[in-house]
């Protein structure tokens, strides 16, 4: 199942499947701060790419402040054997642990994540649904921050061209797909 939607100039594609499947020039990781892997989307794509993500991670890591990636910001590094290139890095906010930033904090996620898609000149990336697992934020609030980011990025400028959202199950899928319907009509 996928929609696409023409957005500024670019498209928004939704589907319903396994991000590590991808063949876009990157994929974003829904990781923790402690950034060496973990369970749900993060472990999917860590045993994807294999070991040599992991020692990328392992090295990143040596230059953040106090060895972690802050919420809301991003990472990039090699996608080794996934089909991706590349790997984008996010920490999503723990719903209602963030002293009531958490919108502000899943943006900054995005908007990070498709400003270096920009400066690398990546073509196209695919997101999951972040921080609506573990982290307990709720799909029909996250979407809408999410795809509000996207406008942003394929109306702004030429990179990147396709933004594609790997969504796991139905319901993520539902609610992804009412708040794209809402922001740019129905899907072509
Ligand atoms: N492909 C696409 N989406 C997936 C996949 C996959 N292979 N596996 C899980 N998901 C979905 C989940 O169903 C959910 O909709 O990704 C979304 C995000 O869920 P989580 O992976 O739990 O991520 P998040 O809520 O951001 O919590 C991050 O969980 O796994 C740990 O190390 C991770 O500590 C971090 C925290």
């Amino acid at each position: 199942m996928e929609l696409r939607f023409a957005v500024g100039r670019g498209t928004l594609v939704l589907l319903q499947g396994d991000i590590t499947r991808e063949s876009t020039d990157a994929i974003a990781n829904a990781a923790n701060s402690g950034f060496l892997g973990g369970g749900g989307v993060d472990g999917a794509i860590h045993r994807a790419a294999g070991r040599g993500l992991l020692e990328a991670c392992r090295e990143a890591k040596k230059s953040l402040p106090g060895g972690r990636l802050r919420t809301g910001g991003t990472i990039i590094t090699p996608g080794f054997s996934l089909k991706a290139r590349h790997v984008i890095h996010c920490v999503g906010p723990i719903y209602g642990e963030v002293g009531g930033d958490d919108a502000r904090l899943l943006a900054s996620c995005y908007f990070e994540a498709l400003r270096l898609c920009r400066e690398n000149g990546l073509e196209s990336i695919a997101f999951p649904s972040i921080s609506t697992g573990v982290h307990g934020y709720p799909v029909e609030e996250a979407a809408p921050i999410a795809l509000g980011e996207v406008k942003r990025a394929l109306e702004l400028g030429d990179r990147p061209r396709e933004v594609r959202f790997a969504l796991f199950d139905a319901g993520t899928f539902a609610a992804y797909e009412e708040a794209a319907r809402r922001l740019f009509g129905a899907p072509s």
